[in-house]
């Protein structure tokens, strides 16, 4: 049995281009199915009414990416700095017709490093925004409002509001591919002001373990009041309460 574990990411100021070295081969298998649904139910409306370009913030291995690719017709622009997950999201792009590959731009970097101006009306951020510090949040913050134009929207998954009280662990989903069973858990817990998420992985044949990974992660909480104020200093503010409060939607001011 082959037992490895991935470095903890102790203090990142920002998530390192090494992050997802582990959780990259699991995170389709375990976690895409789930989330596909997810994703649709909550952007797909928003991204098919893009009239100038999606930005998907934080673009992972690709999901809002492809959904956006599919259900628009303006030029998209994914912007995923970890390599780990790059690689699944080129791997994915690159099984798509050229038709749709000339719309789409890979920004292999944080947003705030990427440059982007005025190059979309709809950006989405999607499952990111918790992992990052507060600094990083709101230097991402302007980087958003710098990328949209004006008018243009943001959608954003909340992060957890508060801290956990206690740990807790989360099954994943098991999947079966050929003879292996893959499958895993999360385990969470509040560590003074930020929350511990470690995933733990783990590979079977015929009930016996194969091998075990996991990669920890640190998210910070902040209410959804905490981050409308942050995202109004970036001069994004917010839209009504959408049907999903998991998301919330804000715009840049007109011209
Ligand atoms: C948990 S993954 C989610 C990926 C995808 N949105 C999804 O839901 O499947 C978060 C992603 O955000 C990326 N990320 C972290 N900080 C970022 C930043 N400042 N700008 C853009 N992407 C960032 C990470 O590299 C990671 O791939």
């Amino acid at each position: 049995m082959t037992v490895m574990s991935a470095p903890s990411i102790d203090h990142p100021g920002r998530e390192s281009q090494d992050a997802y070295a582990v959780s990259a081969e699991f995170y389709d298998l375990l976690q895409a199915e789930r989330d596909e649904v997810r994703v649709r139910a909550l952007y797909r409306d928003d991204v098919a009414g893009a009239r100038v370009g999606v930005l998907d913030v934080g673009a992972g291995t690709g999901r809002v990416t492809l959904m956006s690719l599919l259900e628009s017709r303006v030029p998209v622009h994914a912007v995923e700095p970890a390599r780990c997950m790059r690689t699944p999201l080129m791997t994915r792009l690159a099984s798509l017709s050229a038709e749709l590959t000339t719309r789409v731009t890979v920004h292999p970097y944080a947003l705030d490093e990427a440059g982007l101006r005025a190059v979309a009306d709809v950006a989405v951020c999607h499952n990111t925004v918790a992992c990052l510090r507060p600094t990083s949040r709101r230097a991402l913050w302007h980087a958003v409002a710098e990328a949209l134009v004006p008018t243009g929207a943001l959608l954003v998954q909340l992060p957890p509001a508060r801290l956990p009280r206690h740990e807790t662990t989360r099954a994943l989903p098991t999947r079966k591919i050929g003879r292996h069973e893959y499958g895993g858990s999360i385990m969470t817990s509040p560590d003074v002001d930020r929350i511990r998420a470690r995933f733990d992985y783990w590979v079977r044949e015929s009930g016996r373990v194969l091998r075990r990974h996991d990669e920890t992660f640190w998210m910070w909480p902040a209410s959804r009041t905490e981050l409308i104020v942050e995202l109004e200093e970036a001069g994004l503010v917010a839209l009504p309460e959408r049907r999903d409060p998991a998301v919330l939607a804000v715009r840049r001011a007109g011209p």
